[in-house]
């Protein structure tokens, strides 16, 4: 096969790039050579279903570049809004501890916690993006040695826990937990079960998580959720004395809540 016929392929540049170490420009100028013997093994293990980024160790978060491996939830694009949310809260609690005019009951560094961290893509994105320590845990020794890798990659400091979601109180705790339906068909099996399943409804791990926080009196909270769990959540949510809003993704589908307790 030649260049040429392998750029029309799904991934076909991707991995030509990947594999010949050049990047589009080159293969465009080259598209008469013939593929390396290596491409096609590639592009028959991504069609059987095993996932592109655990063959080239590598995915693409928020516009920064993570390590990855099998084992380890690959970060989705959907998950980049909560941390925009999650950013955009933690920059307003700083600016209103920078006004002295203002009164804030926050002391600074604001103390933040990704809790269910996987590749660490959320905590990592931020300590980029705001001054707050960063607490990141998770219950998996895999997840946890990737998210080391990709802080030490990033050059962000992050102070990782292996526990069952969290145990003090932070200003801020942001998490993508597991949140999808036990009866839902996993899109590979290569991820693990314990970074999807949260129980009939999806939202075992969801609800443990805000009963956690209250008894921790953490004030703001930030967390993924389905489509289709608005109105289980805002049932449960009505019982304690709290804010809370849900926000969309640009396609215009729930995405997560924020909660703000009393
Ligand atoms: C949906 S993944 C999210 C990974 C990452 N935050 C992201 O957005 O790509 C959920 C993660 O929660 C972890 N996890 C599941 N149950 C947990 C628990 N009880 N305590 C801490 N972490 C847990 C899993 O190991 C998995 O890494």
């Amino acid at each position: 096969m030649l260049i040429k016929d392998a750029l029309k392929e799904e991934n076909g540049s991707y991995i030509l790039e990947k594999l010949l170490k050049k990047d589009k420009a080159w293969l465009f100028l080259n598209d008469t050579l013939k593929v390396p013997k290596e491409y096609f093994k590639i592009q028959e293990k991504v069609k059987s279903g095993y996932p592109i980024e655990y063959i080239f160790e590598e995915v693409w978060f928020y516009g920064d570049i993570f390590y990855i491996k099998e084992g380890v939830l690959i970060p989705r694009d959907d998950t980049e809004i909560v941390v925009e949310k999650a950013i955009e809260l933690i920059k307003s609690l700083e600016e209103m501890g920078q006004n002295r005019k203002c009164k804030s009951n926050y002391n600074f560094p604001l103390k933040v916690i990704d809790c269910c961290t996987g590749s660490g893509v959320i905590a990592i994105e931020i300590a980029k993006h705001t001054n707050a320590k960063v607490i990141a845990t998770d219950l998996s020794d895999a997840a946890l040695e990737v998210a080391k890798k990709n802080a030490k990659l990033h050059n962000m400091e992050i102070e990782f826990k292996k526990c069952d979601l969290f145990n003090e109180n932070v200003d801020v705790l942001v998490a993508n937990p597991p949140y999808v339906e036990t009866s839902w068909q996993k899109p590979n099996d290569f991820e693990p079960d314990l970074a999807f399943f949260g129980g009939d409804d999806g939202l075992d791990i969801v609800k443990r998580i805000i009963k956690k926080a209250i008894n921790l009196k953490i004030k703001n909270v930030i967390i993924e959720i389905g489509y289709n769990q608005k109105e289980t959540l805002s049932r449960f949510l009505n019982n304690f004395d709290c804010k809370y809003q849900f926000f969309k993704d640009l396609g215009g589908r729930i995405r997560g809540v924020e909660i703000l307790f009393g």
